[in-house]
This record gives structure tokens, sequence and C-alpha cells, in this order.
């Protein structure tokens, strides 16, 4: 009896880990893919010689990203962030983020 229970317990445990992983991962963006929204969305205006100023990961530090993407609503180009999805635009984040100026892997060239 003590068994069963015991392993109905773990059983729930485990699931309960899964899921926990699951969501955990969905938290965060997605480095590789926010790159290509980035080039996509992004940088049809954010080029050297765009219509935008240029942009690329080193343009600014890790706290710089998080103020820009918080208060995105307030830029001139939010019109362009509002058609990303949410999961598009924490890709994007990431992207930017993990290779930002101050960050341990900035990006060598744009
Ligand atoms: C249709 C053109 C266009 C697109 C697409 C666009 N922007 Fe912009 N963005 C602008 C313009 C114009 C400005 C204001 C002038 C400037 O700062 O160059 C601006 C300003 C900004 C600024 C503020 C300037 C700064 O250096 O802090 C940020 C950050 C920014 N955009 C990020 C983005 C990101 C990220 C995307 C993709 C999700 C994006 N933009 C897409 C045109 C665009």
């Amino acid at each position: 009896m003590f068994k069963k229970g015991a392993i109905i317990f773990l059983a729930v445990l485990l699931v309960g880990v899964y899921i926990g992983l699951v969501l955990a991962a969905e938290k965060k963006g997605n480095d590789r893919k926010g790159k290509y929204l980035f080039r996509k969305n992004c940088r049809s205006c954010h080029v050297e010689g765009g219509s935008a100023k240029e942009l690329s990961p080193v343009s600014k530090t890790q706290a710089e990203w998080e103020k820009a993407f918080k208060e995105y609503e307030s830029l001139s180009c939010k019109d362009e962030w509002r058609k990303l999805s949410d999961q598009d635009r924490l890709d994007i984040f990431t992207y930017l983020h993990e290779h930002a100026y101050d960050s341990p892997s900035p990006i060598k060239c744009s």
C-alpha cells in the first residue's frame, strides 16, 4: 500500500517538474529566431542609409534594451512593434539583450 502511494507521489512530482520546465522554456525568448525576426522586421528601416538610424544588438546596453522594450509604446515606430506577436517581440528582445554592448557575448558584426 505504501509503495503504491509513493509511486503515485513520484509520478505527480515528475509531471509537475516537467510542466514547470516547459513553462520556463517558453518564457524565455529564442535568440536565433530573434535574430531572424529582427532582420526581417526592424532592419528594414534600421540599417545604415535606411529611414531610421542603424541598430544592432551592440547599439545599446542590456539596461537600455530593457527600457526600450518596456516603453516601446513611446517610440516613433511603435506601430511596427504592434504588428508583432508577444512571442516575436520576446524573441527579438532576447537576441538584442543577449548580445548587447555590455553583455557577456556582444555581437561582433551586424
Ligand atoms: C518603418 C520603419 C521602421 C521599422 C520597421 C522599425 N523602426 Fe524603429 N524607428 C523608426 C524611426 C523612423 C525611428 C525614430 C528615428 C530614429 O531613432 O532613427 C525609430 C526609433 C526606434 C528606436 C529609438 C531610437 C533609439 O536609438 O533608441 C528604437 C529602439 C527602435 N526604433 C527599435 C526598433 C525595433 C526593435 C524594431 C523592430 C521591432 C523597429 N524599430 C522597427 C523606424 C522603424
